[in-house]
């Protein structure tokens, strides 16, 4: 039987992921999802079907698996990948830095040598803002110079030299490598979301594990920074917004060479900021805990999105307001979920 050309979403069941699944079924493209799990879980399928009212394929594995990674290119006529899987934390990277090596670079080193094996050459990356490290100046353009803070951003930015490499090697390649700014916010629905494990590090999630009563205060590191309100700002990008820049890139990258694109909307948002749009929007309130600066926290951090648009069409939709209603709904939906 013959089945439809598909897209291997590597990290899959994970936040950006499962977003991304569901934009690309319900756009009518076919993903198989790959992940190994060790940062999300099954149930994220179920929910993932009643979203796209069909269920996707699945495997549960490891990118640096080759033989397996192979077989799954190959059973199920994958055409790009869309590649995902990775470990995230900064402050982990730094207390474990070989496991980030690990699972990282050489995973997607296992990763380009089955995808290289299977005649399968075109790929979206996901690469992080991080890799401008210390910005001097804003906004953050491609071409601005990389460095990185921490082996988390470390690994981003070799993974970024390793495809130019493979690039320059053989140009057969298609490779988009999409750095993005700070995704936030839920899906619509509710039912799929980020969901971290323990107390997060990231703002969004403590936000509203502090709404929800589970957390007493939101610690806001640092109000005396050279911004408007005193407060850190950031790019946030609703995650919605993030999956569609993906399935843009996807559709485009035929034409492409190897490129990076930055995915952001342009707009810088101060702690400040999130948490009273956050407020407002639910209806809610937020106890702050003023703190001293956290060390390698820069003041402030936001895109240039111009290149998305011109290369891929692509612009961000949805507003603070969206972020924190949908991030909301997210939470008190999967506190119905349990472990
Ligand atoms: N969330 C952010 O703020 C952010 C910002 C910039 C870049 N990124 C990058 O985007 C990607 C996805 O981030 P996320 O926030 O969805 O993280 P996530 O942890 O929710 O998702 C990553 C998924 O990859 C899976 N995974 C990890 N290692 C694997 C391996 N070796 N084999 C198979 N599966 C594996 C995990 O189980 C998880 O489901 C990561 O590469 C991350 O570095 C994230």
């Amino acid at each position: 039987m013959k089945q439809s050309p598909t897209v291997l979403l590597t990290g899959g069941a994970g936040f950006i992921g499962s977003h991304i699944a569901a934009e690309l079924a319900l756009a009518g493209h076919e993903p198989v999802i790959l992940d190994n799990l060790c940062n999300s879980k099954i149930g994220v399928l179920d929910r993932l079907s009643s979203i796209i009212g069909r269920s996707l394929r699945f495997i549960q594995g490891d990118i640096r698996d080759v033989e397996l990674v192979k077989h799954t290119l190959a059973t199920h006529h994958v055409q790009s990948v869309i590649h995902l899987a990775g470990l995230k934390a900064v402050g982990d990277s730094v207390k474990e830095p070989l496991a980030y090596y690990d699972n990282n670079v050489v995973g997607t080193l296992r990763l380009l040598e089955a995808m290289h094996a299977c005649n399968v050459r075109s790929i979206v990356f996901s690469s992080s803002a991080t890799v401008y490290g210390n910005p001097d100046r804003l906004p953050l353009r491609e071409s601005h110079p990389l460095s990185t803070t921490n082996p988390y951003g470390q690994t981003k930015l070799v993974i970024e030299e390793m495809l130019r490499d493979l690039h320059r090697s053989d140009s057969r390649w298609h490779i988009c490598m999409l750095r993005y700014f700070n995704p936030i916010g839920a899906h619509a629905s509710g039912m799929i979301g980020e969901d971290p494990n323990g107390v997060p590090t990231n703002l969004m999630p403590f936000v509203q594990r502090v709404a929800a009563g589970e957390l007493k205060e939101l610690p806001v590191w640092g109000n005396d920074y050279d911004t408007p309100d005193g407060t850190g700002v950031r790019d946030y990008i609703h995650v919605v917004d993030l999956a569609t820049g993906h399935m843009r890139a996807m559709e485009k990258l035929e034409s492409m060479g190897c490129e990076a694109i930055n995915l952001g909307t342009g707009l810088g948002s101060s702690v400040l900021d999130v948490v009273r749009t956050f407020e407002r929007v639910n209806g809610v309130r937020i106890p702050l805990a003023i703190k001293a600066r956290r060390p390698g926290d820069v003041p402030a951090c936001y895109a240039d999105p111009s290149i998305a648009f011109e290369r891929l069409g692509w612009k961000t939709q949805r507003t603070l307001d969206d972020m924190c209603r949908d991030a909301w709904t997210w939470q008190q939906f999967s506190a119905t979920l349990g472990g």
